[in-house]
């Protein structure tokens, strides 16, 4: 199957940075489809530019989140979702380009621009079925988060300490789903509205399955295959207010 990988990327200095260390990443994945959405109201020159020659198969997308969606100031705030409209343009995508009739093997996964990814990961997801989930490192205040296994290799709960209690307690980049699925269930969005820090992935996760539907992956979730890294805003102090160093010059 096809791995199509659903990235939201915006405008910031660290922009070109990541989205080259995750083409680096994705060129070493065979038979990768990768879309990636810009929030913004056009598509950039430099994701344009850098799509281009990457060499990648991939598909440009773009919708600007309206402000009233977006952080206020540098807090981060939990309950402003990020990523949320880039993510339901690209299965809006899905559904209009495949049919859930055509025979088009797939795998959709969700990977934030800034997060670190093995390229074992990508051969576990591939075998999904419906959902497969495994952990992430660095996320809810721990070394990592996990679905908890039982040992007829069954999902039962979540060893997490935020909600643990959550439908999924699981972050974006802990699972991967069949496109079938997403192809047999057109109504399944992630909400934009009302949803609680930490929930985002419940909200479209709970359309698609149960939690006896789940595949655990990574040797039985025993494996970190992703990293959720955050990367620090770099220092620009000395740009001054016109800027210091040359405007032309693309970063
Ligand atoms: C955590 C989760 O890992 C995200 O999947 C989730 O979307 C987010 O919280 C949330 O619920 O808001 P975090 O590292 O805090 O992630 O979020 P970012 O990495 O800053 O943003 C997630 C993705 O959305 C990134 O790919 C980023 O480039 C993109 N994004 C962020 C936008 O497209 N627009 C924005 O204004 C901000
Ligand atoms: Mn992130």
């Amino acid at each position: 199957p096809t791995i199509h990988v659903i990235t939201p990327t915006y405008s910031r200095p660290v922009q070109k940075a990541e989205l080259t260390r995750l083409a680096n990443t994705f060129l070493h994945v065979p038979n990768l489809h990768w879309i990636l959405v810009e929030d913004s109201q056009r598509r950039t020159p430099l994701v344009t530019r850098l799509l281009r020659e990457t060499g990648l198969n991939y598909t440009h997308l773009n919708v600007e989140t309206p402000r009233n969606y977006k952080l206020r100031g540098d807090t981060r705030d939990p309950r402003i979702p990020r990523g949320t409209m880039q993510r339901n343009l690209a299965l809006r995508w899905l559904r209009e380009t495949f049919n859930s009739n055509s025979s088009q093997a797939g795998i959709v996964y969700f990977a934030d621009d800034d997060n670190t990814y093995s390229l074992e990961l990508f051969e576990e997801m591939r075998s999904t079925r419906k959902v497969s989930v495994w952990p992430v490192a660095f996320v809810g205040g721990l070394r990592y988060e996990s679905p908890k296994v039982n040992a007829a290799g069954k999902v039962y709960g979540w060893k997490t300490v935020f909600d643990p209690h959550r439908p999924f307690a699981i972050d974006m980049a802990g699972f991967a789903i069949n496109l079938r699925l997403i192809l047999i269930k057109p109504q399944a969005y992630f909400k934009l509205r009302g949803v609680k820090g930490g929930y985002q992935e419940s909200s479209l996760l709970r359309e698609l399955v149960t939690l006896n539907d789940l595949e655990p992956k990574a040797a039985n979730c025993t494996k970190i295959l992703v990293w959720h890294t955050r990367t620090e805003k770099p220092v620009l102090v000395n740009e001054g207010k016109k800027g210091f160093t040359d405007p032309n010059v693309e970063i």
